[in-house]
């Protein structure tokens, strides 16, 4: 059934969510992507795991290129997690050596591409080299205006949480702050994402149905999506797919 299209005079919401779902974003406005099966996919095919995250970055750039021509305004995808350094030391080690690489091969890109690349996450406690190259990162492209990557690494949802609740603690402690004028925008603002709208959508590739301590506070009312696909193989079809559910939803943030 075709769309009317909504006049100023008549517009309702129903008739602009209706309108944004036939947009090639169908109005996802901040996409998130726990980036999941890379360790499965290479495991399949009698790979190390090393090469599952290889093909996995591959897929970021793809993500990166996809989201650009959907006009997505904001994804942020989840690269390690505060979790993550659990697992054996050697492939730990082979992420921070991706992340590493990868900063280095696609800044010039990425700049190209007009993509202003924030960094989620606890920066203190990486290597300085690591951390020097997500400083790069951001600061190469502080005034790019098109796509915003948010990369969170070292990322996890309660250590943002606990690292606001201590500023936010600190001005009380100092008299600068009543305990009664904590606001949810002051404490939006404390958290890593701050100025970055709350996702819309949430995708989890490789059939994991798990928030894993990503964007818990920012992901009140998002609409998630499982998909069973391997990370590495998330593409065009798999995006679309997941945009295509999102549009199907009625969103209604408490209401009726
Ligand atoms: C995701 O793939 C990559 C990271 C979060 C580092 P996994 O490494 O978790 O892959 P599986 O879950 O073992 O297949
Ligand atoms: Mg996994």
């Amino acid at each position: 059934m075709p769309v009317p299209v909504p006049n100023a005079a008549e517009s309702t919401p129903e008739a602009e969510a209706a309108l944004a779902s036939r947009q090639p974003n169908r109005g996802v406005r901040h996409l998130a992507v726990i980036t999941d099966g890379n360790g499965r996919w290479a495991t399949r095919q009698g790979l190390p795991r090393v090469a599952g995250h290889r093909a996995g970055l591959e897929a970021v750039r793809r993500l990166v290129r996809m989201a650009i021509d959907r006009a997505i305004p904001y994804v942020t995808i989840f690269s390690f997690s505060t979790e993550n350094w659990t697992r054996p030391a050697e492939e730990v080690g082979e992420l921070m050596s991706l992340l590493k690489y990868f900063v280095r091969s696609d800044l010039a890109t990425l700049k190209r591409q007009n993509v202003r690349v924030r960094i989620l996450g606890e920066r203190a406690r990486l290597q300085p080299d690591v951390r020097a190259l997500l400083d790069e990162a951001e600061n190469v492209t502080r005034a790019n205006d098109g796509l915003t990557l948010c990369v969170a690494f070292n990322y996890g949802a309660r250590s943002e949480m606990t690292r606001a609740l201590r500023a936010i603690a600190a001005d009380v402690a100092a008299g600068k702050l009543a305990p009664e004028a904590i606001s949810e925008e002051m404490i939006g603002a404390a958290l890593d994402t701050a100025g970055i709208p709350d996702p819309d959508l949430l995708i989890r590739s490789s059939g994991e149905q798990r928030i894993s301590n990503f964007l818990l506070w920012q992901c009140a009312y998002t609409e998630f999506v499982f998909s069973p696909v391997l990370w590495p193989d998330f593409d065009e079809a798999a995006l679309d797919a997941a945009l295509d559910d999102f549009a199907s939803r009625r969103r209604r943030f408490g209401g009726v």
